[in-house]
C-alpha cells in the first residue's frame, strides 16, 4: 500500500467504544450487539460490572471466560471488568464511547437517563446506542435466568456453551 506523504499512523482516528453491563449470562441479544459494534468500533471493550453486592447466577471470572471464549472469532473485542464509575473506567480505558443496545422504546427510558448522567460526568464520551435484530428483542438476561429455573428452554437464544455452563451449574442433566 501507498502511503502518503506526511501521514502518521498516530493521527488515524482510532475509536475505542466500551459496551458495558452485568452479562449474567450472555445472550444472543448481546452477541449480536457485539458483532455490530465490533464493525464500526476499531476496538470494543466488554466490561462486564463487577458488584459484589448483587448475588450473581455466574461470578464475574466464568462471565469472563465465556464472553471471551463467545467472541475470539471477532479480532478486536476485549473483555474486562470494572468497579465504581463506568465514566471512570471509560476514562482508564481512554475509549471516545459507550455502546448500549436499545431492544424496544421500554428501553429508551433508562438509557436515556444513563446516557445524559453520563454525559454530565464525562461531556467527551459519546453513548452510541444499536439495535439488536428484531428476534432478540424480547431476550434479556434476567428472563433466561427464570425461564432456565423454571425449566423451559433457552436453546437458541443463549450461546450453546453458556447454556452448558448453566446445566453444570444446576448440577443436573438437563434438556434445554
Ligand atoms: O446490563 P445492565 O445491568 O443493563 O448494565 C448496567 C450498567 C452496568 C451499564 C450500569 O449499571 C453502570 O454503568 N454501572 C456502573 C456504575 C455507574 O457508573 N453508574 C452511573 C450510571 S449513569
Amino acid at each position: 500500500m501507498k502511503i502518503a506523504p506526511g501521514y502518521n499512523p498516530s493521527d488515524v482516528n482510532t475509536i475505542r467504544a466500551i459496551y458495558p453491563g452485568t452479562f449474567d449470562p450472555l445472550t444472543n441479544g448481546h452477541l449480536d450487539l457485539i458483532a455490530r459494534g465490533s464493525k464500526i468500533f476499531d476496538h470494543l471493550v466488554v466490561a462486564i460490572l463487577n458488584n459484589s453486592e448483587k448475588k450473581p447466577l455466574f461470578p464475574v471470572e466464568e462471565r469472563v471466560e465465556m464472553i471471551s471464549e463467545a467472541t475470539r472469532e471477532f479480532g478486536n473485542i476485549s473483555v474486562s471488568t470494572f468497579d465504581g464509575l463506568l465514566v471512570e473506567f471509560a476514562r482508564q480505558q481512554q475509549a471516545q464511547a459507550l455502546l448500549r443496545g436499545i431492544r424496544a422504546i421500554s428501553d429508551y427510558e433508562y438509557e436515556f437517563q444513563m446516557a445524559l448522567m453520563n454525559r454530565r460526568l464525562a461531556p467527551q464520551l459519546e453513548t452510541v446506542f444499536m439495535m439488536p435484530a428484531e428476534k432478540y428483542s424480547y431476550v434479556s438476561s434476567r428472563l433466561i435466568r427464570e425461564v432456565f429455573d423454571l425449566g423451559g428452554s433457552v436453546e437458541g437464544l443463549v450461546p450453546a456453551s453458556v447454556v452448558e455452563r448453566m446445566q453444570a451449574r444446576a448440577g443436573k442433566s438437563r434438556t434445554v
